[in-house]
């Protein structure tokens, strides 16, 4: 465990708000070395998608209560469970009970990362309330206590999470590129918004457990980051997407291989997978990628921009590096 003291818990203000982006992985996260610290096995690297993520507000309540989009939340949900249980990691059982609200501008559980958001919007509004001015990197750490993928949603842009080796978690690190490519685009073709049937928390481990090509996915994962931060380096876009689409398939045939297998693709994702391909072959140069749900998001450059929505209407386009924060 990282050698810090105990967070306090005194409110420095009656109310604290805070915003965090989601954020898309280009090359993702499947797998634990350790469920507790929840350290991934592999590295991931991921590009923030600016406006859409989650706002949380944080007071003082009578009783920990969570809403999440003006809901309460029940009590023996897993959301509830989930999110005091990281709390609670965080500032000890004596702390003062919670009033915890979560606003997001993207589909909950559907895939597009919005676990990433919820828990870095909530760990930045904690930051704030307590006052606790934790620098980037705990922050990070912290962050991956709740969610994986909320330690790379804290920064802007292209955001690679470093697995590390050590048992503590001490070389796990998180670092923003300095790259910045305002052409570059983000598309979100969503297939189903209904909440996908295994998390991936039960995914993962049962993927580290009964997959028999596990082993081959956490070293092509790491290649996978090496060649991307390179070809960001030089903003080879071709290679960031040829990259990108095969991580995603990779991954996800790796899912397929577990027992029971693990499928969270739809026929449509299938379909639209393809049209991409298809695309490609007549010189619009879109790559498609799947988190841990059916919906598909694509990267493209800006002058790939109108075809995609000609092909696509319903495309919700995101410029991660010309929206605001
Ligand atoms: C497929 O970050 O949701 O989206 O650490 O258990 O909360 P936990 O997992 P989570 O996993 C994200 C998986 C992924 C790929 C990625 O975002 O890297």
């Amino acid at each position: 465990m990282l050698n810090i003291a105990p967070l306090s818990y005194t409110a420095s203000k009656e109310k604290a708000e805070a915003f965090c982006s989601s954020n898309i992985a280009l090359c993702k996260y499947w797998g634990k070395r350790d469920e507790v610290l929840n350290l991934p096995t592999n590295s991931s690297l991921s590009i923030s998608l600016g406006k859409l993520g989650t706002r949380a507000s944080i007071c003082i309540g009578e009783s920990d209560m969570l809403m999440i989009g003006g809901k309460p939340i029940a009590t023996q949900s897993a959301e509830y469970t989930r999110l005091f249980t990281w709390i609670n990691s965080l500032l000890g059982n004596n702390r003062p009970c919670l009033y915890i609200h979560t606003f997001s501008n993207i589909p909950i559980g559907a895939g597009v990362a919005s676990s990433a958001s919820s828990f870095g919007a909530i760990l930045k509004a904690m930051n704030s309330f307590f006052g606790w001015q934790l620098n980037d990197s705990l922050l990070a750490h912290f962050a991956r206590l709740g969610s994986g993928s909320a330690a790379r949603s804290l920064s802007r842009g292209f955001v690679y999470a470093k697995a590390g080796i050590d048992s503590n978690g001490v070389d796990f690190n998180v670092i923003t590129l300095p790259q910045t490519w305002s052409e570059f685009r983000v598309g979100i073709l969503y297939v189903s918004r209904a909440k996908k049937p295994v998390s991936s928390r039960d995914g993962m481990k049962l993927t580290v457990q009964t997959s028999p090509t596990y082993k081959g996915w956490v070293e092509y994962a790491e290649n996978c980051c090496d060649e991307m931060i390179k070809a960001i380096q030089v903003k080879d876009f071709t290679k960031v997407g040829e990259i990108t689409e095969r991580n995603a398939l990779t991954m996800h045939g790796t899912m397929m291989g577990c027992s029971p297998p693990l499928i969270y693709m739809l026929p449509k994702t299938l379909e639209i997978i393809q049209k991409v391909q298809q695309l490609r072959s007549q010189g619009i140069e879109a790559y498609a990628t799947v988190d841990a749900g059916p919906n598909v998001k694509l990267v493209f450059l800006k002058k790939d921009e109108q075809s995609i929505k000609e092909s696509f209407p319903t495309c919700e386009i995101i410029s991660p590096f010309e929206s605001a924060f």
